[in-house]
């Protein structure tokens, strides 16, 4: 049994934080025993580690990352998606057929993500199966929670990055094979998105789901340009989201959709009748998408949401930051659709990123009864003399801190080290 002192906070909903000011937080076996205002009889004696006012948060979860696009970060801006996609990111992934060109840019995302929070990710590779392979170690060695794609493409892409149908098959199903053990890393299919599919990959994908009961993450509706492209390659079917319904990829496992910003009725059918998650990448969507996905509405129809980096196009690790570009992007979203938007608050957003997120992975994201202890302290955010409550720390963490700010992670219960 561990004992830890501090504020504790975390997601009850999307409209209540849960705050425990000057408070124990009990873990047993990596596991949240209960949370106490004052020590109980039967901790006496027990050690405490005491965080003083460090603010205990659960650890992040991001449901939309590239990591083979961590290399990119923050250069090749100045396009649009279909733009930035063929003059950056197509070129750069085509490198990762070579093991070396990959392990470096797999490590250095992996030491990033657990610098800024993220215990828990749901990743895209390239299409190269020993690279992506490399990744899935590195995962497991720390014993992060993880959704691991190697990527389909067999159509409409560029030579240097596109798989024969058989040969993405082939490849995925290896993939899928040989990490059938898995415990918390697990493998998810990953046909990038309609328009570098063809229909055979992903009916022929929607089978290898259902026979390894695996789920699936991919990109849908998230500009003008793919939602037109995606029905112009598959006039049978209802929406971009009907695609997958109809491939037999959905209701196998998780079904992860990236960015969801301009979803038709038949979407809300999809995502509603498998509970699938549309995950807002607020940052992404300000470089190279330019649409604003409306929150609020689809909270008020349903839909689960989370948040994701989506590293590339979004530019840094740190759900904590996307915490507080959805705030602005819906500010933005209000002021242009007042009928349709709502601005979302930092309550909604940490929900999206702690517990929604985390509810993919298993008991993940909250401090209720039972849930995995992986945790964040958070602290130097107050000014000298002005001290703040447990929420506004939160907010200015997510506005204004950054990776310097995480004093103590902890990770099934135990600490972990930034190397
Ligand atoms: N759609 C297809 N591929 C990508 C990608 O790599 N990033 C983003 N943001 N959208 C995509
Ligand atoms: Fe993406």
């Amino acid at each position: 049994m561990e004992l830890y002192h501090g504020d504790i906070l975390y997601s009850e909903s999307s409209k209540k934080l849960k705050i425990f000011e000057n408070s124990y937080i009990a873990v047993e076996n990596g596991k949240v025993e209960g949370i106490y205002t004052s020590l109980p009889e039967k901790f006496a004696g027990a050690d405490v580690i005491d965080h003083g006012r460090g603010l205990i948060i659960p650890a992040f979860s991001d449901l939309h990352v590239h990591a083979s696009q961590f290399i990119q970060r923050g250069i090749g801006m100045d396009l649009l998606l279909n733009d930035w996609l063929n003059t950056y990111t197509f070129p750069q992934e085509s490198h990762f057929a070579e093991e070396e060109y990959a392990e470096p840019i797999y490590e250095a995302y992996v030491r990033d993500m657990i610098r800024h929070g993220t215990f828990h990710a749901s990743i895209f590779t390239t299409i190269h199966r020993s690279s992506a392979d490399i990744l899935y170690k590195k995962l497991e060695e720390k014993g992060l929670w993880a959704l691991v794609g190697k990527v389909n493409m067999d159509f409409q892409s560029p030579s240097y990055l596109c798989e024969t149908t058989e040969e993405s098959l082939r490849e995925t199903e290896i993939f899928l094979d040989e990490h059938s053990n898995s415990s918390t890393v697990k493998p998810i299919l990953t046909p990038r998105f309609a328009p570098t599919c063809s229909r055979e990959l992903l009916w022929r994908l929607g089978k290898l789901g259902k026979k390894y009961r695996t789920g699936v993450q991919t990109h849908i509706v998230e500009s003008r340009w793919e939602a037109a492209e995606s029905c112009r390659l598959f006039p049978d079917c209802r929406s971009d989201s009907n695609i997958y319904e109809e491939a037999g990829l959905l209701g196998n496992g998780p079904s992860i959709f990236a960015h969801f910003i301009f979803p038709t009725e038949d979407d809300i059918r999809v995502m509603n009748e498998y509970g699938c998650f549309a995950v807002h990448c607020p940052e992404a969507t300000n470089n190279v998408i330019a649409g604003i996905m409306g929150v609020h509405k689809l909270q008020e129809q349903d839909i689960h949401i989370a948040l994701g980096s989506d590293i590339g196009a979004g530019v840094k690790n740190g759900i904590y930051r996307q915490c507080a570009a959805a705030i602005k992007l819906s500010k933005l979203k209000e002021f242009y659709e007042p009928e349709e938007a709502k601005t979302i608050d930092i309550t909604n957003a940490f929900f999206l990123a702690t517990k929604a997120g985390g509810s993919v992975f298993g008991k993940i994201g909250t401090f209720e009864p039972g849930y995995i202890f992986n945790a964040l302290v958070i602290d130097g955010i107050e000014d000298e003399n002005h001290p703040m409550s447990p929420e506004q720390r939160l907010e200015r963490f997510c506005y204004a801190g950054d990776d310097r700010n995480i004093v103590s992670r902890y990770l099934n219960g135990k600490p972990i080290a930034v190397d």
